[in-house]
């Protein structure tokens, strides 16, 4: 069993890129497996055109197919997700989340636009039928520190949030029809109950 993760930024240091990756490393420290794709797993014309032949899409699918879940980053873009995002998506047959959880993650320049990313993404999980789908975790601009790298760090406030919704992240798969996970919390950055 194992996660696909969906990067939607266009950025290689991308803020919305490092909320993901975050939960993906604390999934790891739990010994999860996670297949990561972004615009860079893929050809320019196989991803836009939607190749359904090529072999960069049929791995996508396949990998998409056997996940137990799916944790979903973006930009804000003009008050709703990246067309990256979108195009990964598009690529993901009708129905194509049945039986699995989905945490989305975004980052914007504006609290204003906090809830446009879910406007924008609970039409689509539904449309692919996904059991069970989180609000998404929204980090401004601000609560981003940027480092000498170019490599963005997260504020307490937000890993907080991330660390509540990865746990309930977690309990849905429960749903999935293999092994459910191990809900070991001990990674967990609150272990307790905390509005998200
Ligand atoms: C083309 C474009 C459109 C944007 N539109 C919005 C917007 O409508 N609302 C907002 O809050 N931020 C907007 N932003 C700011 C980004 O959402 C924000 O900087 C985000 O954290 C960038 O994520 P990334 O570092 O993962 O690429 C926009 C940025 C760009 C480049």
């Amino acid at each position: 069993m194992h996660i696909v993760a969906l990067l939607g930024s266009p950025n290689v240091k991308s803020r919305s890129s490092a909320l993901a990756e975050y939960l993906l490393g604390e999934l790891a420290k739990r010994d999860v497996e996670v297949r990561t794709y972004s615009v860079e797993s893929f050809d320019a014309n196989n991803l836009l055109r939607a190749d359904f032949q090529s072999d960069q899409v049929q791995s996508y699918l396949k990998d998409v197919a056997g996940a137990a879940g799916l944790i979903v980053s973006t930009p804000v873009y003009k008050a709703s997700i990246s067309g990256v995002l979108k195009t990964l998506l598009d690529l993901i047959p009708e129905g194509g989340l049945q039986h699995k959880s989905v945490l989305p993650v975004a980052s914007g320049g504006s609290p204003a636009h906090m809830l446009a990313v879910d406007h924008a993404l609970q039409p689509v999980f539904i449309n692919l039928k996904a059991e069970k789908a989180l609000p998404v975790v929204f980090s401004p601009d601000s609560q981003f520190e940027k480092t000498e790298t170019g490599d963005y760090l997260i504020g307490d406030e937000i890993l907080q949030r991330l660390g509540v919704a990865l746990d309930r992240f977690i309990d849905g798969f429960e749903a999935h029809p293999e092994h459910p996970l191990s809900r070991d919390r001990s990674h967990s950055l609150l272990g307790e109950t905390l509005a998200i």
